[in-house]
C-alpha cells in the first residue's frame, strides 16, 4: 500500500489518477504534515510513501521551514516507526541545502533528511512541470495578458528552461515505484527541449493567441525589484519562488528521461493546447 502526501496538489492529482489506472493500491494522506498522531495513524500498513506535500505555492519562507523541512522530519520519524520500506520524494533541479534561494535550500534540506533516514529512498529532482492548472506556463501567459502591450523578459530572456510535462513526470514517478535499481538514488530529469525563456514565452503566447512586444529587463534591475514587489504586494498565484528560475537555470541532459526511464518526453508544442482556454487572465489571482 502506498501513501501519497500532497495528493490534492498539481502533481498529486495526476499521480492519483495514474495509480488508479494502473491498479496500484494507494491512498491520499489527509492530515497536516506536522501532526505526528495523524501521521502515525495513516502510516499504519504502508510500505511506500510518495512525498509531495509542500507549502511552496504559498511563497512564505516560514511555511517552507514548518511544512517542508520540519514536516518531512516528522514524516521520516513516523515512517521509521511504522517500518515503511521506501520513500519517494519529488525535489527540484538545483536543490542544495546551502543554496541562497529559500526554496532550493529547503528542498536540499529535505533531501538530506530523507537520505540520512535509513529508509530506502528515491529522490526525483525535476525541472518545473507544466500542464493544465499549472503555476508555470499559465502564469507566464496570465502575466503577459496583464502587462499589455509588452511581455517582460528578465535578463533578456536568455536563461535556459527545460520544462517537463506533468503527465510524463508522473509516468517516471510510477515507473520508479517498481525499479529496484533506483533505490537510494537521487536522479535528475527534465523535458526533452532546452530553450531560452524568450523563445519559450513566444511559443506559449502564440498558442494562447496573444501578441506582446518583448521588453528585456536587466537582471541588475530585476534582482532588487523581485523581493520588493513580493514583500509589498500579495499576489497569491505568483510566488517569489517563481522568480528563482531566472537566477538558477533548470537544465540537465536533454535525454535524461529517456536514459532513466526509456521513453521520450512529449514535445512542448504538442501538449500546451490547454493554454487556449478562456479565463487564464484570472489564474494569476488564484492559488
Ligand atoms: N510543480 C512543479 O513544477 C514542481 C517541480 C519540481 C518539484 N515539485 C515538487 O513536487 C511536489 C508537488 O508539487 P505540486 O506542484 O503538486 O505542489 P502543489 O500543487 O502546491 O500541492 C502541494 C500539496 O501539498 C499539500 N500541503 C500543503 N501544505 C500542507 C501541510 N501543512 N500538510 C499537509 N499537506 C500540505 C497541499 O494540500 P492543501 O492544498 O490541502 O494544503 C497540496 O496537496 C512539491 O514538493 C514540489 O516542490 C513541483
Amino acid at each position: 500500500m502506498i501513501l501519497v502526501t500532497g495528493a490534492t496538489g498539481f502533481v498529486g492529482r495526476s499521480l492519483m489518477a495514474w495509480l488508479e489506472r494502473e491498479g496500484i493500491a494507494a491512498r491520499a494522506y489527509e492530515g497536516r504534515m506536522n501532526n505526528p498522531l495523524q501521521l502515525r495513524q495513516e502510516l499504519e500498513g504502508i510500505t511506500t510513501v510518495v512525498h509531495l506535500a509542500s507549502s511552496e505555492a504559498r511563497g512564505r519562507n516560514r511555511l517552507l521551514n514548518h511544512v517542508d523541512v520540519d514536516g518531512s522530519e516528522r514524516l521520516v520519524e513516523e515512517a521509521k516507526r511504522a517500518n515503511v520500506r521506501r520513500i519517494i520524494f519529488v525535489s527540484r533541479l538545483g536543490a542544495d541545502p546551502d543554496s541562497m534561494h529559500p526554496l532550493l535550500r529547503a528542498k536540499g534540506q529535505v533531501e538530506r533528511i530523507i537520505q540520512r533516514s535509513g529508509i530506502d529512498y528515491t529522490i526525483l529532482r525535476t525541472a518545473s512541470l507544466y500542464g493544465r492548472n499549472d503555476r508555470y506556463f499559465e502564469l507566464i501567459v496570465g502575466l503577459a495578458i496583464w502587462s499589455w502591450p509588452i511581455v517582460w523578459l528578465p535578463g533578456g530572456g536568455q536563461i535556459c528552461n527545460q520544462p517537463l510535462w506533468v503527465e510524463d513526470f508522473v509516468r517516471c514517478l510510477v515507473k520508479s515505484l517498481s525499479r529496484s535499481t533506483l533505490i537510494n538514488k537521487t536522479i535528475t530529469i527534465a523535458g526533452g527541449e532546452q530553450l531560452p525563456y524568450a523563445a519559450l514565452v513566444q511559443q506559449l503566447l502564440a498558442v494562447a493567441g496573444y501578441h506582446r512586444f518583448p521588453l528585456p529587463i536587466p537582471m541588475l534591475i530585476f534582482r532588487p525589484l523581485t523581493p520588493m514587489l513580493f514583500n509589498w504586494w500579495y499576489w497569491p498565484a505568483v510566488s517569489r519562488y517563481f522568480m528563482d528560475r531566472f537566477f538558477v537555470p533548470e537544465v540537465t541532459e536533454h535525454d535524461a528521461v529517456y536514459r532513466q526511464f526509456g521513453f521520450q518526453p512529449a514535445r512542448i508544442r504538442d501538449t500546451i493546447s490547454y493554454l487556449r482556454r478562456p479565463g487564464l487572465a484570472l489564474r494569476i489571482f488564484r492559488r
